[in-house]
């Protein structure tokens, strides 16, 4: 049974709003993050943090009710600051602020992952932010253990903490690392002794065994699941000690309803690719899964792509 909070990761170009509203359905998920949100040194547009976070316009929260936190991603305090406290003045009930995004481009520009190198100005980021916002809305931070040393992890860390923030995930990678398995958990026992806020262990959390190792060796109560959680929806609930499966019979039911509601948000051809995306996902671990993605992917023509997930659904005579 988890007694801390589990995270639903976020991840550009997959988890958007509509994803957000499918697994936090299902149940088992506390908080969400949303996609990156780059600040440059400008105001962003009202309407591109509503684009990232139409949640801000019913109390922050998915309709199951579970909070979104606004993240954004940049390399200059001041920006960062004024663009935090307009999320919050637009509802937002929470800021993440990215330090692990290991892009080329991203990181050329000065963000995301390139700050790991330079604990000072993490701090500096972190600090302005937290003066700019109410102190009853919670500042977090996402970083990876260090851009080629994962020994940074440590004053990175203690940098978030010294600038106030509520709480740190840590993906046990560094950025050179990128997706690459495994992730490294045995560094957030290093953190926890030189620092004493709460740490959130992320990466490759893929299976609820994993779950249970990824908690031995951290000693964490605070997980972020991304990637297992496309696969397995259903891993939230396990961790809470639910014994149910992520069978294919559970997981067929969710494609249509989010085909169909991506295709509301942003047509059919959107809806077709984000589909193929996800069930490629579940195919990695479920072999029924797998046999369909083999039937659909090849297929173009939405119209017949919707049809054939319709089928999926009903189950065999
Ligand atoms: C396609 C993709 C997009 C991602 N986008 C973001 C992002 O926008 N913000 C962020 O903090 N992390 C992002 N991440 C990193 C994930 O949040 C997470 O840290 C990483 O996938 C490791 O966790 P996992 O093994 O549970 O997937 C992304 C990861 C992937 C695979």
């Amino acid at each position: 049974m988890n007694e801390g909070l589990l995270y639903l990761a976020p991840m550009e170009g997959v988890v958007d709003w509509v994803l957000r509203d499918v697994l936090t359905s299902i149940g088992g998920i506390d908080r969400c993050v949303t996609e990156f949100i780059r600040v440059t040194d400008e105001l962003v547009p009202k309407k591109v943090f509503y684009r990232y976070c139409p949640e801000l316009k019913t109390n922050s929260r998915t309709r199951a009710g579970t909070p979104v936190f606004v993240q954004l991603l940049g390399g200059h305090p001041q920006p960062l600051a004024e663009n935090a406290a307009r999320a919050v003045e637009l509802g937002a009930c929470g800021i993440d602020i990215n330090f692990g995004c290991p892009a080329k481009l991203v990181n050329k520009n000065d963000g995301g992952a390139s700050l790991l190198q330079f604990p000072d100005r993490i701090y500096s980021i972190l600090s302005t932010i937290r003066a700019a916002i109410p102190q009853a809305i919670p500042l977090t931070a996402k970083i990876r253990l260090g851009i080629d040393r994962p020994e940074m992890c440590i004053a990175n860390a203690q940098a978030a903490q010294a600038a106030g923030v509520e709480l740190l995930t840590v993906h046990c990678r560094t950025k050179k690392d990128m997706y690459k398995p495994p992730a490294f958990w045995e560094w957030i026992p290093k953190i926890k002794e030189k620092t004493n806020m709460r740490i959130v262990a992320n990466g490759d959390i893929w299976t609820r065994e994993d779950y249970l190792r990824c908690k031995e060796v951290t000693g964490c109560t605070d997980f972020m699941i991304g990637r297992g959680a496309l696969g397995n929806p259903f891993i939230f609930r396990q961790a809470r000690g639910e014994s149910l499966t992520a069978d294919w019979s559970r997981l067929k039911h969710l494609l249509p309803g989010f085909f169909d509601a991506s295709a509301l948000y942003k047509g059919e051809m959107f809806a077709q690719c984000r589909t193929k995306q996800w069930l490629e996902q579940m195919a990695r671990r479920n072999p029924d899964a797998a046999e369909t993605f083999q039937e659909l992917k090849r297929e173009t023509l939405p119209e017949i792509f919707r049809r054939k997930l319709g089928d999926a659904q009903t189950p065999a005579p």
